[in-house]
């Protein structure tokens, strides 16, 4: 399938996988992009520039295909060496970055003098023109279902998407929320040119990842997520456990007083133990609601080419009643 994305990254299917903290390491950009979709590691899981060099370098070894990177802007007090990992990006020959958080306007121009395409990953429409008046190549729109930061908007994707391809000239993705070529096709169908996905990719054969956390996902349904750190206003839809419960409850009892610190030890550094140890109450981690779609650990080849086989049988569907 050929869309303005396909074409704009140079890969075969308009799949994305969405960078993910501890779980976007070079296996799983690789897997993605040699199953024909654009795999993307995620800058800031590497400790140092020179560590996401290395990943880079990792990634290259495992496919001759392109993947991107993820640069996450953080609400953080220590930030990030940035221009220390926008140069690795540039030096490893990655030609797409995925700009998440916070405006990338910052980073752009290196970027775009390096010839790197960039796509902003926003929640909603306004921010989506920003990027697009800033000079971003395209724009992934993650609506409220997403696993990860939704914003603070709370708007779907069934209205998001239709009002971005209102708004947007350059080409988006839809993400949040899709998991099968039903949710290629609908993307397709409300103007998209592509989709992204997360939690979907986590549950495959080749994501890095203990396998407590694939069958974590895989045992969830649609209502299993929670919005925590709303009073903070930096929501994040997570998979409901332990520490979640824990954490909604501080936020039930400290209300506009809430803290950061109030609840650091439930989301701060418990990445790592619940990746790669599969301590699955350790803490609070990203899942969308798409977890009530996921059925299966394929490998990464096996879901995509079932996702393009789909969504060409459900078009065949649609041209055939059109046709009756
Ligand atoms: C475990 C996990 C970690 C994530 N970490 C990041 C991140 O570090 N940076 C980022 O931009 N997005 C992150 N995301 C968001 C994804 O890139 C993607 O936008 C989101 O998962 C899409 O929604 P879906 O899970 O419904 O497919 C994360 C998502 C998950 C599930």
């Amino acid at each position: 399938m050929k869309t303005a994305i396909t074409e704009m990254f140079g890969i075969e299917h308009p799949i994305i996988q969405g960078g993910m903290h501890f779980v976007g390491l070079a296996e799983m950009a690789a897997a993605v992009s040699n199953a024909g979709g654009l795999g993307i590691i995620t800058g800031l899981t590497q400790k140092t520039p020179d560590d996401l060099a290395n990943e880079i370098a990792r990634c290259r070894d495992m496919t001759e295909r392109p993947f991107g990177v993820n640069l996450t802007f953080l609400p953080t007090v220590n930030a990030p060496d940035y221009p220390g990992y926008v140069r690795a990006i540039i030096e490893g020959g990655v030609t797409v970055v995925e700009t998440a958080g916070n405006n990338p306007q910052a980073v752009l121009p290196y970027l775009k003098d390096a010839g790197i395409r960039v796509i902003h990953k926003c929640t909603s429409v306004r921010h989506a023109l920003k990027a697009q008046s800033i000079g971003c190549d395209a724009v992934s729109v993650d609506g409220f279902e997403c696993g990860g930061h939704p914003g603070e908007d709370d708007v779907p994707n069934f209205i998001l998407l239709p009002r971005a391809a209102d708004e947007l000239e350059i080409p988006f993705v839809s993400s949040g929320g899709m998991a099968d070529g039903r949710s290629l096709v609908a993307s397709l169908a409300f103007g998209a040119a592509g989709m992204n996905m997360g939690t979907r990719f986590i549950a495959t054969r080749e994501a890095p990842v203990h396998d407590n956390v694939k069958q974590a996902i895989l045992a969830a349904s649609e209502l299993d997520t929670r919005l925590v750190m709303r009073p903070l206003r930096n929501t994040e839809r997570v998979l409901n456990n332990a520490a979640v419960e824990r954490l909604l409850e501080k936020e039930r009892e400290l209300g506009a007083d809430l803290k950061f610190e109030d609840i650091i030890e439930e989301v701060a550094g418990v990445y790592p133990s619940i990746m790669k140890e599969g301590e699955m109450d350790r803490g609070a981690w990203s899942c969308g609601m798409v977890a009530g779609l996921v059925y299966d650990i394929p490998t990464c080849q096996e879901l995509i080419e079932r996702i393009m086989r789909q969504a060409s049988e459900i078009i065949g569907r649609m041209d055939a009643l059109r046709r009756a």
